[in-house]
């Protein structure tokens, strides 16, 4: 007996297979908010938000802060109207002398002493350090590896010095590094800012190398600080702390570090150079000296967010509590529907007839 082989069965229809997983019958856990639960959760949250709130609160409020901006006052007055020829022109002395009080009863009730180490920070305003062609305008492989010297990436305008030699490190990132000094002195003595250990570690030790030296740097048209060409980029700092580019336009920046406690009402003579062009886009630049807490810098942002969501939080809670109370229901009760309510009415307006 001869049979034709069977037809080859094609499934056309778009049924899924039938397993678990297409029948979304896997093993789930589908916890049920009971208002227990939901107490519980609730105030659990407020009482571990509220104190780390707090906690941030205070030790945010204990950081003593002076901010000084000087791109106004270090342009001598007669060329106020004219802040770009003053900064452009390399001929003019750009010493700028200015008194720092630690005297903070402008910002606190009671003037406060600082306590060492003294961060040293440059805060620009207006620089937007995260533009994508900026911020790509760098070589990682050239600043890391002294035998990729020729390999300059997306470095271009600034890859190639007008020598006609590689530029390291290249780029507008480094080309533009911040070159303002500052040196303060206290009663007449010259009070150190220690600019070691500034930058990350793990960029010191893996992102630039120890083997990679400045070259060609600076040559052309002058953007910003030079660099040393017999140090090797592992310990240039400043350009390290710069090339960690800021997300956002107004930033500050680790200068250095003061270690030395200050007490309040001394007062500081800062010498600043003010060879930074910010003036052709309507910058600021300010100094800022701060100590730091275990949360860093002064910044209220965070204690504030973590203290009004844990006072939501212990709200929801205690008003849950109230609720479930005086107006307990429970969990489930079919009558609460809005169709069983109104038969229920029904039904009691028959039964009352
Ligand atoms: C501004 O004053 C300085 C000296 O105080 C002088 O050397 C300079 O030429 C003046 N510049 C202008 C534009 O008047
Ligand atoms: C980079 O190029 C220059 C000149 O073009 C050359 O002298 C140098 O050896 C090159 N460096 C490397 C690491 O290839
Ligand atoms: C500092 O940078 C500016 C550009 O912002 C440049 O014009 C000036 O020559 C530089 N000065 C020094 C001393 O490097």
């Amino acid at each position: 007996m001869t049979s034709s082989p069977p037809l080859k069965q094609i499934n056309h229809s778009r049924r899924p297979k039938q397993s678990v997983f297409t029948q979304q019958e896997l093993p789930a856990c589908k916890p049920i908010l009971t208002a227990g639960s939901f107490i519980a959760v609730f105030l659990l949250l407020g009482l571990i938000f509220i104190p780390i709130g707090v906690a941030s609160l205070v030790a945010s409020q204990k950081v003593v802060e002076v901010v000084y901006r000087y791109d106004v006052d270090c342009v001598p007055p007669n060329y106020s109207n004219n802040k770009l020829e003053f900064i452009q022109n390399p001929q003019i002395d750009k010493t700028c002398q200015t008194k720092l009080t630690t005297l903070i009863t402008r910002y606190f009730q009671i003037p406060k002493d600082m306590k060492s180490p003294i961060f040293v920070y440059y805060e620009i305003r207006g620089f937007f350090q995260n533009h994508r062609r900026y911020a790509n305008s760098k070589s990682e492989k050239q600043l890391m590896d002294k035998s990729y010297e020729n390999e300059t990436g997306s470095c271009s305008p600034e890859a190639i010095s007008s020598n006609n030699g590689t530029i390291v490190p290249c780029g507008l990132i480094a080309w533009s590094l911040f070159n303002d000094t500052y040196r303060f002195t206290l009663d007449d003595k010259p009070l150190p800012i220690n600019k070691k250990n500034i930058a990350w570690e793990s960029d010191k030790n893996y992102k630039f190398g120890s083997d990679v030296y400045p070259k060609n740097f600076q040559s052309g048209s002058i953007g910003g600080g030079k660099l040393n060409s017999s140090i090797p980029l592992s310990e240039q700092e400043d350009l390290i702390v710069w090339m960690r580019t800021a997300a956002l336009p107004t930033f500050r920046k680790l200068y250095g570090k003061i270690e030395k406690d200050l007490k309040a009402k001394d007062v500081i003579t800062s010498e600043i150079q003010n060879n930074y062009n910010i003036y052709s886009f309507d910058g600021e630049k300010k100094l800022v000296l701060s100590t730091a807490s275990w949360i860093g810098g002064k910044n209220n942002f965070l204690a504030i967010a973590y203290t009004i969501v844990g006072v939501v939080c212990l709200l929801l809670g205690l008003v849950t509590i109230v609720l479930y109370m005086y107006m307990p229901r429970p969990l489930g009760d079919p009558s609460y529907l809005s169709w069983n309510q109104k038969q229920n009415q029904n039904c009691l307006l028959i039964s009352s007839n």
